[in-house]
């Protein structure tokens, strides 16, 4: 039965599906079908009603069905079930007045202007096989994977972000074409401290909170980590009251100006900031362990999440696992869906998706969860025994 989650799924000229319509009714929802039927398209559109551009990060026309004419814009409705109460989340392309591509917004049919508008209703988080790399790519990675999570806690987290960037953008500006107005620079930089010390103390809190919440019984046979947020302005952070590291910070804009203007960017800033992960089995940090200790420790900080989540956060939560169940040994596996299990009854307000290519991977789930197997972009409810 679904207490909290998405309980109906419509699209209209959203990648391969010209129209979708999608009853659900479990917290554990199974999507099973051969490679390129549709199954991470699904997961991709309910990634979209969140803050940010999805779980491919895609151009927003790039999602449109290619193959209908005249190109029409792509649309994804939900509608979301909590405590008996249900609100519809709508979203799709649009094209602003200048021909630019923008994403259109509406909450229980009323146009709403900020992603942070979703993030108040709803929190979704994903793992999906590029994020096998987390701990190998760039820091704007693993950031956008924290920041994810701080969203769950503090939707106003996305709006601060953006603000930051978007004056880093101007301070930038200003700086390269030599426009010295030391007013304007002063007013941006206090701007960006202040935004700036806010972001790093709500990355930090979430770190803290995931990885004092992992699976302490000896049962878990997931690794046990140590997580934190490592960079400059986290270690001013740890010593300082955010006042202090407000003012040091807006100083430290103010003194590299000459050399962030010949860089670009800044030198210090949130934007620096990066999430370090140790293996605590192995006493090792997540980049060196192996592929698959790193995919372990990537479920591990995501389940430590949700039972965050379950605890401090009122949001209803979806979790997008795609293409991870395959991956797992049956004993990593059953405990996973253990654990699911046991959120939900314990009233965690979480619906999972997950994809697969065989039935037979997520048998155990038979009396929990709702299967939905797609064939030819056919799209089927139930478990099936002839597909196992
Ligand atoms: N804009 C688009 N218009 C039409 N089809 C598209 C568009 N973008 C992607 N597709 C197609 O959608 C199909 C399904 O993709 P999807 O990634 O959802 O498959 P999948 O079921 O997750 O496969 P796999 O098991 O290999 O991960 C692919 O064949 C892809 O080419
Ligand atoms: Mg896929």
């Amino acid at each position: 039965m679904l207490t909290a989650g998405i309980s109906s799924l419509q699209f209209s000229a959203f990648r391969n599906y010209a129209q979708l319509q999608l009853e659900l009714r479990a917290s554990l929802i199974v999507i099973i079908g051969d490679n390129g039927v549709g199954k991470t398209n699904i997961l991709e559109a309910l990634s979209l009603l969140s803050p940010g551009k999805g779980l491919r990060s895609s151009k927003l026309s790039q999602m449109t069905t290619f193959d209908i004419t005249p190109l029409p814009c792509w649309t994804v409705a939900a509608n979301l079930k909590e405590d008996g109460f249900d609100t519809i989340l709508g979203t799709g392309l649009e094209y602003t007045s200048s021909g630019s591509e923008k994403r259109r917004l509406k909450i229980n049919g009323n146009i709403v202007r900020s992603q942070a508008d979703f993030a108040e209703h709803l929190n979704v988080i994903w793992i999906v096989p590029a994020m096998a790399r987390l701990f190998q790519e760039s820091g704007s990675i693993r950031r956008k994977f924290v920041d994810r999570m701080a969203y769950a806690f503090d939707p106003t987290h996305t709006n601060r972000l953006h603000r930051y960037e978007h004056y880093l953008r101007e301070r930038s500006t200003l700086l390269r074409e030599g426009r010295g107005d030391s007013t304007w620079l002063a007013s941006l930089e206090k701007n960006l401290a202040e935004d700036g010390i806010a972001i790093v103390h709500a990355r930090a809190e979430v770190v803290r909170n995931v990885t004092e919440h992992q699976p302490t019984d000896s049962a878990s046979p997931f690794p046990r980590f140590f997580a934190q947020m490592r960079g400059e302005v986290e270690e001013w952070c740890r010593h300082m009251t955010a006042v202090a590291a407000e003012e040091k910070l807006r100083l430290a804009f103010a003194n590299n100006r000459t050399q962030d203007a010949h860089t670009g960017g800044s030198v210090f800033g949130p934007h620096r900031s990066d999430l370090f992960v140790k293996h605590l089995g192995k006493q090792i940090p997540a980049e060196l362990c192996s592929t698959g200790e790193q995919k372990m420790l990537l479920i591990a900080l995501t389940l430590a999440f949700t039972k965050v989540q379950m605890e401090q956060s009122n949001r209803v939560t979806l979790l997008l696992l795609d293409d991870v169940i395959a991956h797992l040994d049956s004993h990593y596996r059953h405990y996973l869906f253990q654990e699911l299990c046991q959120m939900v009854e314990k009233g965690a307000k979480l619906q999972t998706w997950m994809t697969g290519t065989s039935l037979s991977d997520f048998v155990y789930l038979k009396q929990s969860a709702q299967y939905i197997r797609i064939k030819n972009t056919t799209l089927y409810d139930g478990y099936d025994d002839n597909d196992s």
